[in-house]
């Protein structure tokens, strides 16, 4: 059995009983649990009784049926629009300012990103980030106390009021759009392609017509799925190259090389994987290829973060910060940061772009020839451009090793306007 990593595990979505959980540090044990049909996901099981059945809790043909919906967005044209639309945009609007604080510039980044590609209209606007975000964060682990002047919720209050402001508005709209359409009184093509079209039209067509509860659980799903992890991304990578920048004298960073900072987005994720716990549970007794035994019912708690820095796998330096890592075939440069298997993440090429050759590509790979470098390289590659460094009046507060690994503010100053 592999030693359990001593440390305290935040925002798990399911209640775990953390002393039945045999904890798994070593990449490839990782990896063949990640992929073996003995194990069912079992990590956001704590998700079901506030969203019902969403796509990472699906197993087998209930999940290859939710997935198939999905991927359709995943397409190599529709996320160069989606990685292309927002991110210069505000980076210009914070040089126009002069100052911004990355932590809330990315969030801001990517809930425009996800709003749009989920079908969330009033996600990202200028007004209302910090309050999705907020309600977002409290669904998956509720706030103990009024935070900012926001009003305290339970992951259910905060579920609701997340439908009432954001989600059913959304989906009512477009109920309206298809019924138009319908009637013949739209063109084609003037539909929106989003996430809510997609239920929409396939349960129109599905034998068990579904509920706008059940479309909104698994809205929300994407949502906490998608903005959450790749906003934390940039302020990780942002520091890390800066950091990177000032220890190697005389070295500049490759500004018009986009593919640097896709692998650096990468190498960050590996370092600071977003979901750093990721749990399967045995559906049967068995014993792996790695030695390993399980009971059946028995849980493997991956730990994500040992796992990326095993030195098996990405060397003895496997826990600095390499942009040019050499990585090996069929490993992702990300590690295991996107899980595997038949839940690997749907958002990976969105959030840092189209992995080298030999791994697998677009899900959907009607134009494999579109290169993507993800929304994180995209925005920090464009403040770095803008010449932003990390405020030198402000204090970045550091990450205690007993939090998220994540920044709660990082100020930036000397975001200039480009000529
Ligand atoms: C750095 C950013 C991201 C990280 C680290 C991340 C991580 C993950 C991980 C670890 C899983 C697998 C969970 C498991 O096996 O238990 C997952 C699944 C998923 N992710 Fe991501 N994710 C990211 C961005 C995104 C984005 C941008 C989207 C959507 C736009 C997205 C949508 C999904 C979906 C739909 C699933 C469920 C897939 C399934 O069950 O078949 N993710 N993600």
């Amino acid at each position: 059995m592999e030693k359990a990593p001593g440390k305290r595990l935040e925002s798990l979505t399911w209640p775990v009983k953390l002393e039945r959980v045999q904890w798994i540090t070593g990449f490839e044990a990782a990896e063949e649990i990640l992929h073996h049909k003995s194990f069912r996901e079992v990590t956001f099981k704590g998700l079901v009784p506030l969203l019902g059945p969403v796509i990472v809790t699906l197993e087998g043909a209930a999940h290859r049926e939710r997935r198939l919906i999905g991927s359709k967005l995943f397409t190599a044209v529709r996320l160069k629009a989606a990685e292309t639309g927002f991110a210069r945009q505000e980076v210009a609007r914070a040089a126009h300012q002069g100052q911004t604080d990355l932590v809330r510039l990315s969030y801001n980044v990517m809930a425009q990103t996800a709003g749009r590609l989920i079908g969330l209209d009033n996600l990202g606007a200028a007004k209302t980030t910090d309050e999705a975000v907020y309600l977002l964060s409290a669904l998956v682990s509720g706030t103990q106390a009024r935070q900012e002047g926001r009003p305290a919720y339970t992951r259910r209050t905060a579920r609701d009021e997340l439908r009432k402001r954001y989600i059913d508005p959304a989906i009512a709209r477009r109920r309206n759009l298809l019924a138009l359409d319908q009637a013949g009184r739209f063109s084609a093509g003037e539909l929106p392609f989003d996430l809510i079209t997609l239920l929409l039209l396939h349960t129109h067509q599905a034998e068990r017509k579904w509920d706008t509860r059940q479309i909104a659980g698994e809205v929300a799903f994407y949502a906490v799925a998608a903005i959450d992890t790749t906003a934390s991304l940039a302020p990780h990578l942002f520091h890390h190259l800066y950091e990177y920048h000032q220890a190697s004298s005389g070295y500049t960073l490759p500004l018009t090389n986009p593919r640097f900072f896709r692998n650096a987005a990468a190498e960050a994720l590996r370092l600071h994987p977003a979901i750093p716990t990721i749990f399967r549970q045995a559906t049967v007794s068995i014993k792996l290829k790695s030695g390993l035994k399980f009971e059946e019912g028995q849980t493997a708690g991956i730990y994500v973060k040992e796992a990326n820095r095993d030195p098996a796998i990405f060397g003895l330096n496997a826990g600095q910060f390499q942009p040019d890592r050499i990585i090996q075939a069929k490993t992702r440069r990300a590690g295991l940061s996107f899980g595997g298997g038949t839940h690997l993440c749907l958002g990976r090429e969105l959030a840092v772009g189209t992995p080298e050759q030999g791994q697998p590509y677009f899900e959907n790979a009607e134009t494999a020839s579109v290169e993507l470098f993800g929304v994180t390289a995209l925005l920090v590659q464009a403040l770095f451009e803008h010449g932003a460094k990390p405020d030198p009046t402000q204090q970045i507060p550091e990450i205690s090793p007993f939090a998220r690994d994540v920044y709660q503010r990082y100020p930036l100053s000397a975001c200039k306007e480009l000529i």
